[in-house]
């Protein structure tokens, strides 16, 4: 075809085309990481050795030098870039078996671009969180948690200005010069603040109270006005903080509240009833507290809740289970050892929830409750210190046969089983407690998942089967004071393992 015979094409039309094409190749193509930022990153890699744990992922694997251009390394595993200048702007270096000291000499501290810095759960052998932390200055998520990190933290964190999220729980760190007031100060930003373990001075500041964006706090010491004030908060935790007084009668505004945990601490007060009010709970634990008084039958409104934790308190008074059995959403239910009496005889078995965790010990149980029948998902089941006579059911012996892990039924008046006795069919069993009972006949035989069995303090007699030698991860067998004399002879031979 001769060039005169082509179409006419208006220049500037095609032009146009071009300049199109021109903006699509350039906005799809993202810059390689810089040749310096490359560098510090392998130099990061080469200043630790890898301490293999139970959990985690090495992510150093695929961090390279060499390859067709050097490695890009916005590609690393871990390793995020901004697309259009190929600066480092966020590293997730958590769980990753890092070992060793960090100074701020490290090649980490080069890398300025960085918003996202997460190296929690290493161990970074006790070092102090470095001064150069100060320069990644537009940091806006610190995650240092659980890495082994201690000393004092260093005024150079209150440089981040511009951090969102800080999380410096799980290590041995202190927070006093600077204080907890100058960090209130200074990290206005925050919505998820966590120092979970840090020791800090004794007292909150009321500055605390400025961070209007808080949504998530977390920390040790406590004094309980200044709470009220952070009315977004969606989860509040202070568990085991060492904390005392009365930290719910603060929480009155925090009608925003999912995460209510205050676990193992000496507070103590009445739980007061607006609980109810906050509507938006999904997880109470208010397990191992001082908490006396009834309950208000308003908690029994919140339909969300999933989890609800009030074990090892002095809760007084006496309780349907089935208006807990209401809270439809449950999931790990814990009432053990208060002061309460629970009435099972109302309880049908009509639509009760999925149970995977409950805990009912020194609950005045005078009997099995019969809705346990239809729970196939239980995994863990305390019934201790109760008041239940009599035989064992049928339906109990094999209950959530293939979820249960422990059974608890120690410090009852059991006398025997409702059939003859045979291995339950458990698969994954670990923990069985019937010690502490009027268990007459012979020692029940467990099934092999077995690794602790306790059938101490029972008028159990008569041979003991030599299957027990066989269970394969048995660690444990507690037969104290039951009548002895037949202990099979391959016992002897497993001495070694077995406390009895
Ligand atoms: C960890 O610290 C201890 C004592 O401070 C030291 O002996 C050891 O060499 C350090 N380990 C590493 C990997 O830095
Ligand atoms: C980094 O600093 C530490 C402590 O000051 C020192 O022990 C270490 O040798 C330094 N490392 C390098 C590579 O300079
Ligand atoms: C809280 O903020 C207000 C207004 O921004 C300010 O006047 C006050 O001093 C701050 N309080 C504290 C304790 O920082
Ligand atoms: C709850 O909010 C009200 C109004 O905003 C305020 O007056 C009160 O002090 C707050 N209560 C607590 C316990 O902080
Ligand atoms: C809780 O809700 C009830 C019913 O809506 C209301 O009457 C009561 O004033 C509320 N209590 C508090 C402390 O907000
Ligand atoms: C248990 O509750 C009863 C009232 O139901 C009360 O008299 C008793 O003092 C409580 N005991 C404890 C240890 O709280
Ligand atoms: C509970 O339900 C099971 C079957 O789902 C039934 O066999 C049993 O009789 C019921 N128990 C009660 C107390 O209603
Ligand atoms: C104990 O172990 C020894 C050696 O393995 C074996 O010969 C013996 O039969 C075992 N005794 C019993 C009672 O199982």
């Amino acid at each position: 075809m001769g060039l005169l015979s082509q179409p006419f094409v208006p220049k500037c039309s095609l032009f146009l085309i071009l300049s199109l094409f021109l903006t699509r190749c350039v906005s799809s193509v993202k810059q390689p990481c810089l040749y310096s930022e490359r560098s510090a990153l392998l130099q990061l890699k080469e200043s630790f050795i890898l301490k293999k744990s139970a959990s985690g992922h090495p992510k150093f694997g695929s961090w390279k030098g060499e390859g067709e251009d050097g490695g890009d390394c916005c590609s690393w595993d871990g390793v995020e870039c901004d697309d259009s200048t190929g600066h480092v702007t966020g590293l997730d270096l958590g769980s990753s078996f890092l070992h060793g000291s960090i100074h701020s000499n490290n090649s980490l501290f080069q890398l300025h671009h960085l918003r996202k810095l997460d190296l929690s759960d290493n161990d970074f052998n006790g070092s102090k969180i470095p001064l150069a932390i100060g320069r990644l200055s537009r940091l806006s998520h610190l995650d240092l948690s659980f890495s082994e990190f201690s000393g004092q933290i260093p005024y150079e964190v209150l440089e981040l200005s511009k951090l969102v999220i800080l999380d410096l729980s799980g290590n041995d760190l202190e927070l006093r010069k600077p204080s907890l007031k100058s960090l209130a100060e200074r990290l206005i930003n925050l919505k998820h603040l966590n120092l979970d373990g840090v020791k800090a001075s004794s007292t909150i500041p009321q500055s605390l109270a400025n961070l209007s964006s808080l949504t998530y706090l977390s920390l040790d010491p406590t004094t309980l006005s200044w709470l009220g004030k952070l009315s977004k908060l969606t989860a509040l935790e202070l568990d085991s903080t060492n904390s005392k007084g009365d930290v719910l009668s603060s929480l009155k505004n925090l009608t925003m509240l999912n995460e209510l945990l205050v676990s193992q601490n000496q507070f103590s007060s009445r739980i007061p009833s607006w609980l109810g009010n906050l509507t938006r709970l999904v997880y109470i634990d208010l397990g191992v507290n001082e908490l006396w008084g009834p309950l208000p039958t308003s908690i029994f409104t919140l339909v969300n809740l999933e989890v609800l934790d009030l074990e090892i308190n002095h809760i007084s008074g006496s309780y349907n289970l089935e208006s807990f059995l209401n809270l439809k959403n449950v999931r790990h239910l814990q009432l053990a050892s208060n002061n309460f009496s629970l009435l099972t005889s109302t309880v049908t078995n009509v639509s009760v929830p999925k149970l995977t965790y409950l805990t009912l010990d020194s609950c005045n149980l005078l009997e099995f409750p019969n809705f346990l029948s239809s729970q196939h998902e239980l995994q863990f089941l305390s019934l201790a210190d109760n008041k239940i006579h009599g035989l064992i059911p049928k339906w109990l012996w094999g209950l959530s046969a293939e979820t249960l892990e422990v059974l608890d039924l120690r410090g009852n008046f059991l006398t025997g089983f409702h059939q003859p006795i045979v291995v339950p069919p458990w698969t994954n069993i670990r923990e069985l407690d019937l010690s502490s009972n009027k268990l007459q006949g012979s020692l029940p035989v467990p099934p092999a998942s077995i690794a602790h069995y306790y059938a101490s303090n029972n008028l159990l007699k008569g041979e003991i089967s030599s299957m027990i030698c066989n269970l394969p991860s048995i660690t444990l067998l507690d037969i104290s004071n039951i009548a002895c004399g037949m202990l099979p002879p391959c016992l002897g031979n497993l001495s070694n393992h077995f406390q009895y």
